[in-house]
């Protein structure tokens, strides 16, 4: 009983220094040999009667375990030992990590301290490299009566992270929290194009506290606002001007904290996310509460895992508003549009795809000059609530329409409108007419017809005649008893 009982757990040691000398890849051989004795398992090298080479083998992986524990550990003592450390604590500066006190200048100290460059390296075009420095927030929260401001000489490669800052209430309506603007501090010069590169804001609470905005991002290249809940916010909770490559990931953003059906809904205001700029990217956010959940008047940029449920298009609000009449070059994938729609105006290169419409959200297209080209809404989802709501859905007259591609969507409770379509008519007669106004998109318009006539033994002659209106009508020569379909394409292409 006792040898089994220690063969077991001979079995679990000989297993961990297998795992490691297979790591270390040195010890292939004496593993060989434990095996060739036959016992099968990986007990074997323990079993009563295993040979010494089996446990000096053992003893020696131990130590190396042992060897390997402990220059990890020294490892970590070097790294916590401050002596050349670029972490500023802003605790370390007097920053009351209780919210009591205002810790503005505390914590723009421990700023501009992370921004004195610990080098002549560089960024894109001359930005300084600040080494990976980091503002750690020691896990507090800050009252703060103004903005915190990246210094003016510009910087990157620089983290903001980890705890809550909030809005006094007498934080200027006008600034966010946290501004990345060489103009805002006082700087800013007509020669350069960007100031800031690799800015990560990470792990941070956002209270605008219905004064201003979160976080204000301009002419910035490579920003990061990764893991933020940004609430409160009287204008917008992450402003982006410029610049490129913002990405706005895993983050919370809301006006009013509400889990949905807040009865203040219709007096929601603001904007979530404001894409003032090219190249940016927004994925795996959730906009829960503002007037409109993403606004975005440039082109290039990605919207992917969104769920905007800030307020309901009934109310007024709008989920993603893309202002970029005639360049919208905007791609939105894999959204959930929840009470809210899309609108676009005069979408120009516009993608939206794999995203599910609730509560009879939409997509808008709104004419500005009357041109759509360009422009994919295919294989959505939308659920809607009986009332004739169409999935698709034009404000204004389209002159120009090109490239346009509404189809595959599927929906209940909503009116499925697309750019294509197919319909049958059947009778006894010489002329048949298939409506498909109900469905097609764009009023009188039909690019491209195809159809046939089936008339058992007869052998009309037949012909398209009429396709006004969005009204097929093919007519034969000889009445007879028969079905058309009919495949139209309101592109001509
Ligand atoms: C950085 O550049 C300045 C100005 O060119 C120079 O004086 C200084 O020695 C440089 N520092 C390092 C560490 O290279
Ligand atoms: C179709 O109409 C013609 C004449 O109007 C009639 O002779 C014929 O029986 C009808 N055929 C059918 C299938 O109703
Ligand atoms: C097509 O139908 C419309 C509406 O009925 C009519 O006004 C128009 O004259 C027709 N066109 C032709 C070529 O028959």
């Amino acid at each position: 009983m006792e040898a089994a009982a220690r063969g077991r757990g001979g079995g679990v040691l000989v297993a961990l220094a297998a795992l490691l000398l297979l790591a270390l890849a040195s010890g292939a051989s004496a593993w060989a040999h434990g095996h060739g004795h036959g016992h099968g398992g990986v007990g074997a090298g323990l079993v009563p009667g295993a040979g010494a080479g089996e446990r000096r083998y053992v003893d020696l992986a131990m130590r190396r375990m042992e060897s390997v524990r402990s220059s990890f550990g020294a490892r970590r003592d070097l790294a916590t030992s401050t002596a050349s450390s670029r972490v500023y604590r802003v605790t370390d500066y007097g920053a009351d990590p209780t919210g009591g006190a205002d810790a503005t200048a505390a914590i723009n100290r421990a700023i501009a301290d992370a921004f004195r460059r610990p080098s002549n390296a560089t960024l894109t075009g001359g930005i300084p490299d600040l080494g990976g420095a980091e503002i750690h927030l020691d896990g507090g929260s800050y009252l703060l009566k103004g903005p915190l401001t990246l210094p003016a000489s510009g910087g990157g490669n620089v983290k903001i992270h980890s705890g809550s800052l909030r809005a006094a209430d007498d934080f200027p309506t006008d600034r966010y929290l946290i501004e990345l603007s060489a103009k805002a501090a006082g700087g800013g010069s007509p020669s350069l194009s960007y100031y800031y590169e690799y800015v990560t804001l990470r792990d941070l609470m956002l209270d605008c506290s219905y004064r201003g905005g979160g976080v204000s991002v301009v002419d910035s290249l490579r920003v990061g606002v990764d893991n933020c809940y940004v609430v409160h916010f009287a204008t917008d909770g992450v402003a982006v001007s410029g610049g490129h490559e913002t990405f706005v990931r895993n983050t919370f953003l809301g006006q009013h904290m509400t889990a949905g059906g807040d009865s203040g809904e219709r007096e929601f205001t603001g904007t979530g996310i404001r894409l003032d700029g090219n190249d940016n990217s927004v994925s795996d956010v959730v906009v829960f509460s503002a007037g409109t959940g993403i606004m975005v008047t440039g082109g290039a940029n990605a919207i992917s895992g969104v769920h905007c449920y800030n307020k309901a298009a009934g109310f007024g609000g709008t989920g993603i508003y893309l202002k970029v009449p005639g360049l919208t070059q905007t791609w939105i994938t894999n959204c959930y549009m929840d009470f809210t729609g899309i609108v676009a105006e005069d979408p120009v290169l516009l993608h939206v795809s794999s995203s599910f419409f609730l509560g009879d959200a939409n997509v808008v297209l709104k004419a500005v000059n009357g041109v759509a080209r360009g422009v994919q809404i295919v294989g959505n989802l939308f659920n809607g609530r009986d009332k004739g709501v169409d999935i698709v859905q034009l404000d204004g007259k389209f002159a120009t329409v090109e490239q346009v591609y509404v189809q595959q969507n599927a929906a209940t409770g909503m009116t499925v409108r697309s750019t294509s379509a197919r319909g049958t008519a059947e009778g006894n007669g010489s002329s048949w007419t298939v409506d498909f106004s109900p469905v097609l998109l764009f009023p009188d318009r039909i690019g491209h017809v195809q159809y046939s006539l089936v008339a058992g033994d007869a052998f009309p002659g037949h012909a398209l005649r009429n396709i006004s209106g969005n009204q097929v009508v093919i007519a034969t020569d000889a009445a007879v008893s028969a079905t058309v379909h009919v495949l139209v394409d309101q592109n001509s292409n």
